[in-house]
């Protein structure tokens, strides 16, 4: 039995990539493991966000949580926000992060070029999401890919800060699959398929009707070869497809590109589609029925309240070992 921490942040509704690559290892993780999953709205706003939009996203991420099949009688779901912890060794681990190593992580380089003004917390994010995971003794962290340089740097200060103070902190490890972890863009795949993409066509969301996600995957881009092969360097959107089809319909990869050989890309992507939609109706109408009931509050404040009870007392733990506070108390 492992424990499992992750987070998602609020700040749409999770694509196909959140889900393929993260969200829905979450629900399998829970099968003979501790599992705590946090809406990390504490982190969407590193970036400004719209009061109205952002507390809508947050009420929708919570059901659709529980609607790809979190159990909250099996695992823990809160709101990092509503447990203060969070912050507070959020700002222990800034004061255990170096300038340079917070400057080096691709994430803030990539959000951060071409602004004037850069939000410190872009920059302080990673040690935030270093206290998400550390709170909870966390031994798994199950991410997509571009969460594994986050995921080092939390080992990083986590030892740092053990072997400074004393064993306060379980080292955690990152729990990457090996397909889905980074879902491309339908419009240029060379990209990692983005809730920020501009472009609308890019992105597939987990609550997109049967007619979008037909006309998204329809137009994806893709190469002018006509041969279903997995190839992710010369065939990046072929690639793609074959991946998003292979976790929707539990067929493998070597499995679908035996089956359409000699195939058009129109009936590829037909049946592509088709799979997505396949796997998202099922999330989308229970979603439909969570968002409008009065269970989603229940499951939070229940959630809030059991995450602080693990929580508080890391934070005490490494509190004390730094000296700060009345450790009598
Ligand atoms: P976020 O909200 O950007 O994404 C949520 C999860 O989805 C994964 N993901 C993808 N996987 C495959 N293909 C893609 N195109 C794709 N896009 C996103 C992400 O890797 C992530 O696992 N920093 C985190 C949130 C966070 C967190 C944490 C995660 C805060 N604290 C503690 C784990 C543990 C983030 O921005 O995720």
């Amino acid at each position: 039995m492992a424990k499992i921490f992750s987070g998602v942040q609020p700040t749409s509704i999770p694509t196909l990539g959140n889900y393929l690559g993260a969200m829905r290892n979450f629900v399998t993780l829970q099968d003979g493991n501790e599992c705590i999953y946090c809406i990390v709205d504490e982190h969407a706003i590193t970036v400004p966000q719209d009061p109205e939009e952002i507390q809508q996203n947050i009420h929708r991420l919570a059901a659709l949580y529980l609607a790809i099949g979190i159990d909250p009688k099996r695992s823990i779901l809160f709101i990092q926000s509503e447990v203060p912890c969070h912050a507070q060794l959020g700002w222990i681990m800034q004061c255990t992060s170096y300038m340079g190593e917070l400057e080096r992580m691709t994430q803030f380089k990539d959000k951060s070029s071409g602004k004037k003004a850069i939000p410190a917390g872009l920059l302080t994010y990673p040690p935030l999401m270093a206290a998400d995971i550390l709170l909870y003794n966390t031994e798994l962290v199950p991410v997509g890919a571009d969460q594994k340089q986050h995921l080092e740097l939390t080992r990083d200060l986590a030892e740092r800060f053990n072997n400074k103070y004393g064993q306060v902190f379980t080292i955690p490890e990152p729990y990457i699959p090996p397909v889905g972890a980074r879902i491309m863009s339908l419009a240029e795949p060379t990209k990692k398929m983005s809730k920020s993409d501009k472009n609308r066509k890019a992105t597939i969301f987990t609550l997109d009707s049967e007619k979008d996600i037909i006309k998204k995957i329809k137009g994806a881009t893709t190469d002018d070869e006509a041969s279903v092969r997995y190839d992710r360097e010369n065939k990046p959107g072929i690639s793609n497809l074959l991946d998003i089809f292979s976790l929707c319909s539990g067929r493998s990869v070597e499995e679908l590109e035996a089956a359409y050989q000699g195939k058009g890309y129109g009936e590829f992507k037909t049946d592509v589609a088709e799979a997505v939609v396949g796997a998202l109706k099922p999330i989308q109408e229970r979603y439909q029925n969570l968002i409008e009931s009065d269970e989603l509050d229940q499951v939070l404040d229940e959630g809030a309240e059991r995450a602080y009870a693990i929580a508080g007392k890391t934070l005490k733990k490494a509190e004390k070992a730094l000296g700060i506070g009345r450790s009598n108390r």
